[in-house]
């Protein structure tokens, strides 16, 4: 089933807060309802915030009646900032705003404007879905039958459309025989890794281990694990943007002498900058003094303390072996590579 989808004029999404403990879809009816289950990470993960974005385009369109075409553009224009400001880190956000509203635009009627919508944000979808599977089949051949591997975060299903970008390179690796273990990093403070990774995992028959967030460095020592796999929130020209702990892993990697690769799809860099132009969001001190955020608030620190939450860092890209996409598998130099792979579109090398 599609994580994310448009129906009847509303936005519907997995909510990913009630996860594992129920599969319950949400209704967004307004860019208000979209923002906030945004924010709140009803739905997260970059890929699944393009889409997001592309349909909260197509739900602002339908807001309210307008008395012309200028009314419309300019509301568009206003709830699409709005949408852009829900969270700063990952580009594929505004990427997925930006494709439907230059498209909506050009439209020259308050219908054709709506049709336009929500057909460009439809297309966002579907792409999603054959762009990921083809990130899978690049991906798939980097890991052999027997494989152990780490990773953080929840890159699967639920952070796309439908097949996932690392955990979607397992889950193909899999389909095609291959027997891989995974390590599931829990994702301190949200637990995207253990309340979604593993629910995902297990629900596909892939043997998972959940470890908490500090133990990664013990499971690479006695060799428990022999990849790291990873997905991204945006590539810059020096390094890559996503989960927090992304960037200890790989300098752990590193000292363990095991390989750490990135999968994303191309929506994913954003090679005009560097790691000090983008901001890493900085989300609220409740995610790390209460026991969850979704569950009965139980304080786990003093109330008063001081609490520094960044939801993401950055890897330099000299610590990363190969990044993944839907153009095939791009190796350093990563100046030359990815350059090549983003203006011509050509294809990477698969090996
Ligand atoms: O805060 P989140 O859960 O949206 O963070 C998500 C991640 O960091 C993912 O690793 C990244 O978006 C890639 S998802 C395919």
């Amino acid at each position: 089933m599609r994580t994310i989808f448009w129906q009847d004029g509303c936005v519907k999404l997995i909510d990913q807060t009630k996860l594992p403990e129920s599969l319950e879809i949400l209704e967004c009816r307004n860019v208000d309802e979209l923002a906030m289950a945004i924010k709140r990470l009803a739905v997260r993960g970059a890929p699944a915030l393009e889409v997001a974005g592309g349909y909260g385009v197509a739900l602002s369109a339908f807001e309210k009646e307008f008395s012309d075409l200028n009314e419309l553009k300019s509301h568009i224009v206003e709830r699409a900032r709005l949408l852009a400001s829900t969270r700063p880190t990952a580009v594929n956000l505004s990427v997925g705003i930006e494709r439907v509203l230059s498209k909506a635009l050009e439209g020259d009627s308050i219908e054709e404007i709506r049709r336009i919508a929500v057909e460009e944000a439809n297309r966002i979808a579907d792409e999603d879905v054959k762009r990921n599977e083809k990130l899978g089949e690049f991906g798939r051949e980097l890991f052999e039958d027997g494989d152990s591997v780490l990773t953080i975060c929840n890159t699967g299903s639920l952070a796309t459309v439908y097949w996932g970008t690392a955990l979607g390179v397992i889950r193909s690796a899999v389909k095609e025989g291959k027997k891989i273990r995974v390590f599931a990093c829990e994702t301190r403070p949200l637990n995207q890794g253990s309340r979604l990774t593993a629910w995902e995992l297990l629900n596909d028959g892939i043997d998972v281990t959940l470890i908490a967030d500090s133990m990664a460095g013990i499971v690479m020592q006695k060799g428990l694990v022999n990849k790291v796999i990873v997905g991204a929130d945006r590539i810059v020209r020096d390094g890559v943007f996503n989960k927090i702990g992304t960037y200890t892993l790989a300098i752990l990697a590193k000292e363990h002498g095991l390989p750490f690769y990135v999968a994303a799809p191309l929506t994913t860099f954003d090679w005009g900058k560097e790691m000090k132009d983008v901001e890493i969001e900085e989300r609220g001190r409740e995610e790390l003094i209460y026991c969850h955020i979704t569950c009965k608030r139980k304080l786990i620190a003093p109330e008063n303390v001081k609490v520094y939450n960044p939801a993401f860092d950055a890897t330099p890209l000299k610590y990363i072996s190969a990044i993944i996409t839907e153009k095939g598998i791009i190796f350093p130099p990563y100046e030359k590579s990815i350059p090549n792979i983003l203006n011509e579109g050509g294809s990477a090398s698969s090996t």
